[in-house]
Formats: structure tokens, C-alpha cells, sequence
């Protein structure tokens, strides 16, 4: 059956570039998408740049840009990516686009006519300097409860208490430094806690095939209201004051929505300029009851997909998603990854290097269950499974046989093959059905492996029957040149099943395999039919194996993509004579305390080989507790001019390290000399 399928994976923040975590989503999606299509499905596979809130304005004011202009620059740089990864979104729309603005506008207007929008008055930190209010993580300070410091608004690091960003003591904005102060706003707010939202949610969130189980046993806990009336759903916020980067709240003056109540609404949005492009009207498309929608998204915001956007759609009188569809996290060698920066695996770098997008493409699907369980990407593991399943089970099939048939057939297949090619043959026919199926329950490890299982088959039929042994017996016309052709025929016709079970993965290989074989786009209910005496084309190289050290290339911790070192570009070239003019000198912590009246400083007492040791303050409080410098041997610039400050004069500077941007990279490292050196020693 025909099915109708809109796809849409999750709206990537516009405020950096794709990290490996983003790569695998995709990918997972587009070989779903690929797989529906291949079975003769209608799919629309849209995606968008998720481009509103707090954060990507800050990041544009950092970077000299307006919000817009900075995400077109995000914009710009996805193609690279998409196409690179063989991703083949339909369309990729933006969040701030006009159909976005629009449609959420059109469903906010529609949820308050039915009642479910309420205000309410808020106390929130606001930043003075900067003149607005304070998301949660732009606020830092001292643990209420131990004291460390810069801790951000809703836990501690040190002793992992749990408060709210108002319990901190001594906070501070870390846009401008400033104490912030408390403020009221009115907020508006979805009222989720509505009894027709809470019943309409638990019907929702519980018809079968809707969602994987262990989200919905997740889900089913947010509904429980306990003895005390405590627990259940919650009314969510969703204003933001201005200056915010988002789409103004209609008639709420200087009030945008929250990022994540027009994020989702991207996705139809995106749907809406696609069919506009090309002519197909939007409304007419969700009304029809045969389409269904469905999201791909990670573990981490099941909440706002199986929760808010539901209900926003249900409630403003629209079509619900079909199926929501979660995967776990991508690890690398057991290593979490950051969500904002991904890990140490660039997707771009990994292209730079050459190394062949299909590879990943295979390697994630072979991971990949329909659970959400996290899969761990290993180096190891990924050249152990390309070389030997795709190299050494896949490609060499063709390999071994096409020289064969073009040599000794003139590329002609033969018309008929033996009972024992055709039990083979028929057999990996037989399985299409089941591949078919593991492909639309999204278990492609499992869809693998059958696959796998199949080539083995055939690798044992070569070496059963050794055509290299029955090309040197074989004269023309003789049975033994029958034999060969007939073991050819059933190779190549077993490595186009292999190739059409695997299509959906390995795309651009697949559009190869079909050029060589002088065929039509191959689809699912191509597997029921043979080649016959059919003329294929030379054989051309179609895969590579990896080799490790091509890896390890990726694997060198490479310098973050886009942005300087250490968050600043290399100072003016210098000659040896400017930098002669520092004199660095190995010297010794006697002592060190802290400086009464200073949050910042530490005093050092430094032995420089000296009569008389040096006294220095240095901004290193945050980082440092005294006790834990006293012995230590560090570099100071002894020729500094003394320096008048507030607490004293400073006879010098000790050197440490930091990023520019200390407050979005905190860390502050003082440099150690190794063992031997001894205090005065020049450091040259
Ligand atoms: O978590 C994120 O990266 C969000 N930008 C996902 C948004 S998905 C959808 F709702 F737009
Ligand atoms: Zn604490």
C-alpha cells in the first residue's frame, strides 16, 4: 500500500555547525525516508534551521552580527554537510521564516479563543547593564548552600544541591558581570493543567504504535498527581520579554514566543514553503486523513514533542504527529558528548580527510535499533565493520565475478543459471519481505545483519564453486565455461539483491552499482525479478577499505571548526628581540592567601632567587583554593613595571591560561615548571 508519509527530523539550533550527534539523526531518517520511498511511498522529508531565542541573539551580538544575518550565515554552511552525508531533506526552511511567523501566530490566536492561553506576573533576574531579563544560564554564583562559586542557576557541581537561580548568593549576569536584579514581567502561559489538555494527552500519548514503550512508561509518570495533589502536568511558559530574537505574541506588546513554541511549528512551516514551491496547497495536504507525520527527534526533548506540540496542534484544531520516533545519544568511545559542541568527530573534517561518507552511513545504520539506547561509535569497530562487511562480504562479490562476464561473456549475462544458484538465489528473494519490514520498524542493526547473513551465503557459493579454478580449466563452449557463467550470473544477480537490501544506506553506491549494471533505479519489488541474459558494463572500482591510520587523522583532537584558538586569533608576528624584552623567570609559591575585600585575588609571595621574595596579586581566586599553590614552582615576568593596586603593589605577573571568553569558557590554568628547575632560572 501507498503510503503518505511527512518526515521531519529535529530543527537544529541555528548557532553552530552540525556535530556528529546531529549526523546521526539525520542519517538515520534519510535511510528511512529512502527505504518508504524505494516501497513506493509518497514522503515529503523536510527540515529547518531552528533559529529563535536567547542565545543565537547573544551569540549574533558577540559575533558584530543581527540575529538574522548570523543565521544566514549558519544557513549557508548546511548544504556541505547534507549533501556531503548523501542527506536528501526535501526542503530546509528556517524558523524566521514569513510561513513560520504566520502559522504560529495563527495557532497561538487559535489556543487562546479555546480558553487554554492564561498570564500571570513572574519575578525574574534581570540584567541591569544589558537591560533584560536573565535565561537561567546566563546567571552564576555561590552555592547556597557550600559556597563554591560560579556555580550555575540550578545545581551545584561541588555538592550537586538543587536550588532555583534566586537561591544563589552573590549572583551575577555573565553577559555583563553586573548583579541582577529582581523584576516582575507578565508572562503568558499554555495551560497544559487543563483537564482537556491533561485528557486529551493521555489518550494521545497512549494509542498504540504512537510511541516506543519505554517513552511512553516515561511519559506515563508526568501524568501522576500524588496524595498531596503534587506532580502532574504543569501550565508551560511561553513569553519572553524583549529584546528577544522570535516571533512577537499578537497583541502583547514586546512579548515574543519561547523559542520552543514556534520551533516545531517549523516543521509545517518548512512543509508550507515546499508545497508552495511547488504548487500544491498546504491545507489541502494536512486535511487529508491518509497523511501521516512523523518526527524523528533524540531522547532529550520527548517532553516538548510528545507533550506541548501535540497539544498545541490538537487544541488550534490540527492534525497530530502519527509517530514520534526516539533515538538514544551518539557516544564516542564511551565518551558522552556535549549536546552544544559534540564531540572531538568533526562531520567536516571527517569529509576533508576523504573518507567515504558511506562508510558512516553504514556504520550508524549497523548500530541503530528502533530503542532509545545510546550507540557508541569506536574507531575500531568501525574499520573492523566496513572492511569486513562491506569490502570483504559485499563488494568482492562483484568483484570476483564481473571481470569474468565481461572477459569471457562479453558482459552477457547467462539466461538461465543451475538449481543450486537458483535455491540461492531464491532464497535471497524470500527475504525482502523481512528486510522490508526491519527497515520500517527503524531495527536496521538487525536489517544488517540479514543482509550480511545473505552475502555470506553467497561467499560461500564462490567458494564452493571457485570460478578462478573453472576460468583456468574452461575452454570456450566447454562445460566448465557453462559453469563459470552460470557461477558468474548468480553472483551478480545475488550482488544486485545485496545492493537493493542495502540502497537505503548506501545511496550514491547503489546509483554506481546501477550505471555498472546498466539498470533502472532499483526498488523493493525489483528483488522478485532476475536479470536474465542481460548486457552489464565494465566493472569499475566501487568501494575502498579503510585504512586506520585515516582515522587517526580524525580522531587528533582538531582545533574547534570556525573559531580561532582559545577563542582569539594569533597575536602580530613578533622578532626575537620583542620577545627577549619579557623576562620570564622560574619562581617558587612560598606563600599564598587570599586578599581581604577581593573576590578575584590571591596574594603571591614569590622566591625569584632574590634577597628579598616578590609580592604579586593575581586574579586566579576562581581557580585556585591558596593552599593548593604553596610549593609550586611557576613563570613570572620579572621586569614588569610595579604595579599600584588597591590592595598594594603587585611586583610582577605570574602567567596562566584562559580562553577569551571567560565567562562562556571558564578555566583559568597557571603554568607549572617540571621538576629541577630551581627559582631565578630564565625562561628562554
Ligand atoms: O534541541 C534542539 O536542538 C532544538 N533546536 C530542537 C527543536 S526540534 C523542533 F521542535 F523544532
Ligand atoms: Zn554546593
Amino acid at each position: 500500500m501507498t503510503r503518505k508519509l511527512f518526515v521531519t527530523t529535529a530543527l537544529p539550533y541555528a548557532n553552530g555547525p552540525f556535530h556528529i550527534g546531529h549526523m546521526m539523526e539525520y542519517i538515520q531518517a534519510d535511510i528511512w525516508v529512502r527505504f518508504q520511498r524505494m516501497v513506493g511511498s509518497e514522503v515529503n522529508f523536510v527540515c529547518a534551521d531552528d533559529a529563535h531565542g536567547a542565545p543565537i541573539m547573544i551569540s549574533a551580538d558577540k559575533a558584530g552580527k543581527t540575529p538574522q544575518e548570523f543565521v544566514a550565515g549558519i544557513a549557508a554552511g548546511r548544504a556541505q554537510y547534507l549533501d556531503g552525508f548523501h542527506i536528501a531533506f526535501d526542503n530546509w526552511h528556517s524558523t524566521d521564516a514569513p510561513e513560520n511567523h504566520e502559522l504560529a501566530r495563527d495557532i497561538y490566536r487559535a489556543l487562546k479563543a479555546n480558553g487554554l492561553i492564561a498570564t500571570r506576573t513572574i519575578e525574574q533576574f534581570f540584567d541591569p547593564v544589558k537591560g533584560m531579563f536573565l535565561p537561567d544560564r546566563y546567571i552564576k554564583g555561590e552555592c547556597p548552600k557550600c559556597g563554591t562559586k560560579e556555580q550555575y542557576g540550578d545545581n551545584c557541581e561541588n555538592c550537586g544541591a538543587v536550588y532555583s537561580p534566586t537561591d544563589l548568593k552573590n549572583p551575577f549576569s555573565t553577559l555583563s558581570g553586573a548583579q541582577p536584579v529582581l523584576k516582575n514581567s507578565e508572562h503568558y502561559f499554555f495551560k497544559l493543567s487543563d483537564a482537556r489538555c491533561v485528557e486529551f494527552l493521555q489518550s494521545w500519548t497512549q494509542t498504540p504504535g504512537r510511541l516506543q514503550s519505554e517513552v511512553l512508561n516515561k511519559i506515563k509518570e508526568w501524568f501522576v498527581v500524588d496524595e498531596q495533589g503534587q506532580g502532574g502536568l504543569n501550565d508551560w511558559d511561553i513569553s519572553r520579554d524583549a529584546p528577544y530574537f522570535g516571533i512577537e505574541i499578537p497583541d502583547a506588546p514586546g512579548k515574543y514566543f519561547y523559542v520552543w513554541l514556534d520551533a516545531p511549528v517549523g516543521y509545517l512551516a518548512s512543509l508550507k514553503n515546499l508545497l508552495g514551491k511547488r504548487g500544491q496547497d498546504f491545507n489541502a495536504y494536512m486535511a487529508d486523513p491518509d497523511v501521516e507525520q512523523v518526527h524523528f527527534i533524540g531522547k532529550d526533548i520527548v517532553t516538548f514533542h510528545t507533550l506541548f506540540w501535540p497539544a498545541m496542534l490538537h487544541f488550534s484544531g490540527r492534525k497530530t504527529p502519527n509517530h514520534v520516533h526516539v533515538h538514544g545519544f551518539l557516544q564516542l568511545s564511551g565518551e558522552k558528548m556535549s549536546k552544544s559542541r559534540g564531540t572531538g568527530l568533526s562531520p567536516l573534517r571527517y569529509l576533508e580527510l576523504g573518507l567515504n561518507a558511506e562508510w558512516m552511513r553504514y556504520y550508524i545504520a549497523a548500530k541503530l535499533n528502533s530503542h532509545v539506547e545510546d550507540i557508541d561509535l569506536n574507531p575500531a569497530d568501525f574499520v573492523a565493520r566496513v572492511n569486513s562487511d562491506l569490502i570483504g562480504k559485499y563488494i568482492n562479490i562483484a568483484s570476483r565475478a564481473a571481470g569474468f562476464i565481461s572477459k569471457r561473456f562479453a558482459g552477457k549475462l547467462s539466461a538461465e543459471v543451475g538449481i543450486e544458484g537458483s535455491e540461492l538465489l531464491a532464497v535471497m528473494r524470500a527475504k525482502r519481505q523481512t528486510i522490508a519490514a526491519l527497515y520500517d520498524e527503524r531495527e536496521l542493526g538487525k536489517a544488517m545483519r540479514e543482509v550480511m547473513l545473505l552475502a555470506d551465503s553467497v561467499n560461500e557459493f564462490v567458494d564452493t564453486h571457485k570460478p578462478w579454478e573453472l576460468a583456468k580449466q574452461a575452454g570456450q563452449g566447454t562445460a566448465n565455461s557453462d559453469a563459470l557463467h552460470d557461477v558468474c550470473t548468480v553472483c551478480i544477480e545475488a550482488f544486485r539483491l545485496l545492493t537493493l537490501y542495502l540502497k537505503p544506506v548506501l545511496p550514491a553506491l547503489a546509483a554506481q552499482v546501477e550505471a555498472f549494471l546498466r539498470i533502472e533505479p532499483l526498488k523493493f519489488a525489483d528483488a522478485d525479478r532476475a536479470l536474465g541474459a542481460h548486457s552489464i558494463g565494465e566493472y569499475q572500482h566501487l568501494m575502498q577499505r579503510i585504512d586506520p591510520k585515516q582515522l587517526d587523522a580524525l580522531f587528533e583532537p582538531a582545533a574547534v571548526e570556525a573559531s580561532p584558538p582559545g577563542g582569539e586569533p594569533v597575536a602580530a608576528e613578533i622578532k626575537i628581540d620583542d620577545f627577549t624584552k619579557v623576562d620570564l623567570r622560574i619562581a617558587k609559591i612560598v606563600h599564598a592567601q587570599r586578599v581581604e575585600g577581593s573576590t578575584k585575588l590571591l596574594q603571591l609571595t614569590l622566591d625569584v632567587g632574590e634577597a628579598t621574595p616578590r609580592k604579586v596579586f593575581s586574579g586566579i581566586q576562581s581557580a585556585y583554593q591558596p593552599e593548593q599553590l604553596t610549593g609550586k614552582f611557576t613563570i613570572m615576568v620579572a621586569n614588569l613595571a610595579p604595579r599600584k593596586m588597591k590592595f598594594g603593589v603587585s611586583e610582577g605577573m605570574v602567567l596562566a591560561a584562559s580562553h577569551a571568553d571567560e565567562k562562556a569558557n571558564p578555566g583559568l590554568y597557571i603554568l607549572e615548571a617540571w621538576p629541577g628547575a630551581t627559582p631565578g632560572l630564565r625562561v628562554r
